[in-house]
């Protein structure tokens, strides 16, 4: 079984996520020991808030501090972004900001109640603007809407999701998170680490919550779509799983 972290925020001094070189390093060795084999990078853009220009600069600059650090037992890193969802990025600029080597670009919801226009822009960056959509962390926007409303991200059918191994923790949230993925709305898993104090379920903790909670058919047919994604599998051969 091939652990993949669709989500961190593992390179230093970029957001809120690792602060230095040690910290990064310490998380890579504890992923590495968790047997995660390739770990994207995904720190936060804000299109409202920065350039796309210096988001990439600043992510290659520290990509490249961390890179010489790098263990033969570390995960294999990937460079993508956190994306919040937004009306004004072009095909172009989603295209910078894709999962490396995939045509997945991971999109991060508001957090409020979702309204129509979110559902459409969400709808629109897949159908009119040539990428994937993998939504972050679907369980997280149960804290403003309904399991329903969450759904409903998938309704068109051309969107995929990844949950929070951490989320699988907790009880209640646990048993949502076990609905989404029954329901068909889950592709890949994420740590999205940040700092370490905050202690975060890494993915094999995650996989061995499911394994209990899921029967070995729903686990496998989570982690093949992870690997799908990974591999830059055509979205209809991923759904039609
Ligand atoms: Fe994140």
């Amino acid at each position: 079984m091939k652990l993949i972290d669709f989500h961190s925020h593992v390179l230093p001094g970029i957001d809120d996520g690792a602060k230095d070189i040690e910290e990064s390093v310490e998380i890579l060795d504890m992923m590495a020991k968790a047997g995660v084999e390739i770990l994207f990078c995904t720190p936060h853009f804000y299109p409202h808030k920065q350039s796309l220009d210096s988001f990439l600069n600043k992510r290659q600059a520290a990509y490249e501090r961390l890179m010489r650090y790098i263990k033969p037992e570390h995960p294999k890193l990937r460079l993508g972004a956190e994306v919040l969802l937004s009306k004004q990025l072009e095909k172009e600029e989603l295209d910078l900001l894709k999962l490396e080597n995939t045509d997945y670009v991971l999109i991060e919801m508001p957090y409020v109640h979702f309204s129509g226009s979110m559902y459409e822009s969400l709808y629109e960056l897949a159908d009119t603007r040539g990428v994937n959509v993998l939504v972050a962390h679907i369980e997280r926007y149960l804290a403003n809407n309904s399991l329903a409303e969450i759904e409903e991200l998938f309704a068109e059918e051309n969107v995929l999701g990844q949950i929070n191994c951490t989320s699988l923790r907790k009880f209640s949230l646990r048993r949502k998170c076990i609905k989404l993925i029954k329901n068909g709305c889950v592709h890949a898993l994420g740590s999205d680490y940040h700092r370490i104090e905050r202690g975060y379920a890494l993915l094999d903790e995650g996989v061995k919550i499911l394994h209990k909670k899921l029967k070995a058919d729903g686990l496998n047919r989570l982690i093949g779509s992870s690997e799908s994604i990974e591999k830059n599998v055509a979205l209809e051969e991923i759904l039609s799983v």
